[in-house]
């Protein structure tokens, strides 16, 4: 008989070195862990401690020594360039083996550091692989970054090689990315010794002689590399994500734990058997990508879907029903803004019907809070499940889900279901004590986190525990604030930091904020998330003049905007600020950014008790409505 969804959840939690013991025994050992999970130095946690694997064993060459040589392991889908190629296990394997002896002709071993700064294109994927397949660590830049932002990841993860291409494709307008990659290598005070830089036809580029080489040129001269056995606590990559502050995390993947995890997930979160087509409509440079286009799927022996268009415009909204249709996709995860955009162009869904979708049964969705209306629309338009799950950058894989794979529990409208196997998760006030049921508080999972999520950050041990562990000794702190209900239901409701989600993008407006400061004419700034029926939320950026300053206010926004999109990136997608007298402050001097949100997204609001000068407040309504 089945086990219910809570009695394995329950196990998980009473038991987790017998629980993700067992769950290890699917991955493909090169040497047993002595321990499952070593707690010897808390709060820092290890899993499978001893153990040895690759995981691009794993993924790839695995499936091909046990019957799948022969089955699509990626289908590259991209309308803007018109092109469908599907790469067998054994073609991927094939080119993962020899990439990876070109890095290792460049000077790549086991521990480097090697930055993929690429589209959605397959040679990213390869070169993440090929990474893991040397135990070197890839840290994936997503293309919509500045070069400012590249530069500062070169500094901190300090690459010995940088892959990248010659351009991305945004619907119709090609962007360079040889400039931006030229640039951030001249800011950075790391240089790579070499970059490999794959040509694409719509846009060459010319080539730094001496740093860098050709994709074609690297991999003609390279013999296939076979793979390195790591330990399991060994770094997979760090992928970059929005602090508090203009620097951001390196979170830090370690190998054994994040293939056990991942795996598992594919059946029990998405009940996705191997052999099945599942598509992660994200980028590379998310962890969406990392975990749902690249890793889980082929651990668990998927066809994987790498999509590289949009969900509308590439060519119209039916783009995803196609893709479905096409390759048979039996499940699917995107963001929520991606079938509001949909929504937008094809209220009535009529596109839906011009594909057969008859081998689609569900649909995920994550990233950002799901609002009811899209939910109705997808529930109503396809016809299947459609699952909202809420995980971070920090976890890898979702904190709470419907899971399908083990029991599908019944949905309640705005809650991502219940905490996952291995999560167990707690809502807590501000002196760590439990809240009861229904309460809204912080929401924090009890240390140790599962195998999968992350034991540091890059470069930053001391960050990790400040950001994460030290506020609630004893649980992480996932910085979103949401309750619980009686039945075990979690909602989440907002970021308690200055986090914002623009299409599904995580973006920090305290880095925005450190852009705008360094505007000469500005004396002070903040930046705020408001409401935004396609995006979710969009950057809203406040000024305040240095006195004497007599430039027109028009001018200095158009300044302050081109220097977001500079320096961060068009991915930030700041396009509006806003002159103002004053901020409103505390009487300590603390921006009320929370009163300013809610002004700006028409809620009604409480008058803060510490509230410096009431006045201000009238005066911030004043300077919105003239906006709208
Ligand atoms: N390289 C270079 N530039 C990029 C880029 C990339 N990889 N990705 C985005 N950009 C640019 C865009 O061209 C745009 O520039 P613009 O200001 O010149 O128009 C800007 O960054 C903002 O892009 P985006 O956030 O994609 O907004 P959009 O208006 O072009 O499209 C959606 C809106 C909703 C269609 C789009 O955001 C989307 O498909 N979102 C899906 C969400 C998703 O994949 N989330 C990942 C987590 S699951
Ligand atoms: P990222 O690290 O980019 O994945 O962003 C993580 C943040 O996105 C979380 O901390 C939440 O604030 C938000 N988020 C992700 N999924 C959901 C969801 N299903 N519901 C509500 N918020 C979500």
């Amino acid at each position: 008989m089945n086990r219910s969804f809570d009695e394995i959840y329950q196990q998980s939690i009473d038991d987790p070195e017998s629980f993700w013991g067992k769950i290890a025994q699917d991955i493909k050992w090169i040497k047993p862990w002595n321990t499952v999970l070593d707690s010897s130095n808390p709060p820092h946690y290890r899993w499978f401690q001893g153990g040895e694997l690759n995981t691009c064993y794993n993924c790839v060459d695995r499936h091909v020594d046990e019957g799948r040589a022969d089955q699509a392991a990626l289908i590259y889908d991209s309308p803007v360039t018109d092109t469908v190629k599907t790469f067998s296990y054994r073609e991927l394997r094939d080119e993962i083996a020899v990439f990876a002896g070109a890095l290792a002709n460049h000077g790549v071993t086991k521990g480097d550091r090697v930055i993929v700064y690429m589209p959605a294109i397959p040679e990213a994927v390869i070169a993440m692989l090929a990474c893991a397949r040397l135990g070197a660590v890839h840290s994936v830049v997503f293309g919509g970054f500045a070069a400012n932002e590249l530069a500062v990841r070169i500094d901190d993860c300090e690459p010995k090689v940088i892959v990248s291409a010659s351009c991305s494709i945004e619907v119709i307008k090609v962007i360079p990315y040889k400039p931006l990659l030229d640039e951030a290598i001249e800011l950075a005070g790391h240089t790579p010794d070499h970059c490999i830089i794959l040509e694409r036809p719509m846009l060459e580029c010319s080539l730094t002689a001496g740093r860098d080489v050709d994709w074609k040129a690297a991999t003609d001269t390279a013999e296939p590399h076979d793979c390195v056995a790591v330990a399991a606590t060994d770094p997979l990559y760090i992928l970059y994500t929005s602090g508090t502050t203009g620097e951001p995390k390196g979170v830090m993947r370690d190998n054994g734990g994040h293939a056990v995890a991942l795996k598992w997930t594919m059946k029990n979160i998405y009940g996705v058997e191997p052999g099945e087509v599942y598509w992660a409509a994200s980028d590379v440079g998310w962890v969406v990508g990392h975990s749902y286009i690249v890793y889980a799927p082929l651990l668990n022996g998927n066809t994987t879907i790498l999509y590289e268009g949009k969900p509308i415009g590439t060519p119209d909204a039916g783009a995803f029903w196609r893709v479905i249709s096409e390759h048979n996709v039996g499940v699917m995860f995107t963001a929520p803004t991606a079938f509001r955009a949909i929504k937008k162009e094809d209220p009535a869904g009529a596109l839906i019907k011009d594909y057969d979708l008859a081998n689609f049964r569900a649909l995920f969705l994550a990233g950002e809070r799901l609002d009811p209306d899209t939910l109705q629309w997808a529930e109503k338009s396809l016809g299947v499940p459609v699952i909202d799950h809420w995980w971070q950058t920090e976890t890898g894989w979702s904190i709470c889900s419907n899971c399908l794979g083990i029991e599908a529990l019944p949905v309640k409208q705005g809650s991502p279901t219940k905490a996952v196997p291995g999560m167990d998760l707690h809502v807590v006030d501000d002196n760590c004590e439990e809240v009861k049921a229904g309460d809204i508080g912080a929401l924090v999972i009890k240390l140790p986190l599962p195998p999968g999520t992350f034991p540091t950050l890059w470069n930053a041990k001391e960050r990790y525990i400040d950001s994460y562990l030290a506020e609630f000794p004893g649980y992480y702190k996932t910085a979103d604030a949401g309750f619980i209900d009686v039945d075990g239901y979690v909602f989440v409701m907002s970021r308690t930091d200055d986090i914002i989600n623009v299409a599904g993008h995580r973006l920090s407006t305290g880095a925005m904020e450190e852009v705008l400061a360094a505007h000469p004419d500005v004396a002070e700034c903040a930046v705020i998330g408001v409401v935004d029926d396609l995006k979710g939320q969009l950057p809203l950026g406040f000024l305040v003049l240095s006195a004497g300053v007599e430039r027109e206010n028009s001018k200095i926004v158009k300044e302050v905007v081109a220097m977001v999109r500079e320096q961060i990136g068009p991915v930030a997608a700041f396009k509006t600020a806003i002159v103002v007298a004053r901020l409103p402050k505390t009487r300590s001097g603390k921006i009320l950014r929370g009163t300013m949100q809610k002004i700006a997204d028409g809620e009604e609001y409480k008058m803060p008790a510490t509230i410096e000068d009431v006045s201000v407040l009238p005066e911030i309504e004043q300077a919105l409505a003239a906006l709208n």
